[in-house]
């Protein structure tokens, strides 16, 4: 079977994307190849920073991989948190509880609470990129609910459902979740290879 290198060091991404390619390809991380960069995703867009960090394994390590990056797009707030969905708020890093009460507080005044998670996938065989990308449409809450997940996961409520995604399980999640369909779309693309 052939082998991929995902260039993430999430370990529950891992699991994740190992479990939708299973028996299609061997998903390596980046320990597996010895890999202890720091990573840069500077790049002003989402697909940029999904890029970035593919090419950076693929031109120093000589291997097939993919990279994700993810932004959650809030419509009354311009699209923000986007891009900087990690880093929000100021000087907290990716601290999810103090993005999580910035993003509340910016949508106090605010009627249109509609929002969105966009994951992009780059990836690079042979030498060949390609994007795929995945979205799940839902709203903002007005208070957290749920403790599990991750990020912004506790008022995150996706469309047609009662709960967060904070309140269900990871496989609930991941059926409807943007990271889910971009893994799914991988896995076509892959296919198609
Ligand atoms: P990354 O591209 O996966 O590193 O995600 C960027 C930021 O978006 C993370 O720091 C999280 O705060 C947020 N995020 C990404 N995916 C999810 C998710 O599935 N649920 C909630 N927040 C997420």
């Amino acid at each position: 079977m052939k082998s991929i290198v995902f260039a993430t060091n999430n370990a529950h991404k891992l699991a994740e994307a190992r479990a939708i390619l299973a028996g299609m390809v061997e998903v390596k991380s980046l320990a597996d190849i010895d890999c202890h960069d720091d990573i840069p995703e500077t790049a002003p867009t989402l697909e940029g920073n999904a890029l970035m960090k593919a090419r950076w394994i693929n031109e120093r390590y000589g291997v097939d991989c993919f990279a994700d990056d993810t932004g959650l797009e809030v419509d009354s707030l311009g699209g923000a948190p986007g891009v900087r969905s990690a880093r929000y708020a100021p000087g907290a890093g990716h601290d999810s509880a103090a993005n999580m009460k910035l993003l509340l507080e910016n949508l106090l005044d605010k009627k249109d609470r509609n929002a969105r998670f966009i994951t992009v996938v780059a990836v690079i065989t042979d030498g060949v990129e390609a994007t795929v990308e995945g979205k799940c449409e839902g709203i903002i809450t007005k208070e957290p609910s749920g403790m599990s997940g991750f990020g912004y996961d506790p008022v995150f409520q996706p469309e047609g459902e009662s709960r967060t995604f904070a309140e269900m399980s990871e496989a609930e999640k991941n059926a409807i979740s943007h990271r889910g369909e971009a893994m799914r779309r991988l896995a076509e693309y892959l296919d198609r290879m």
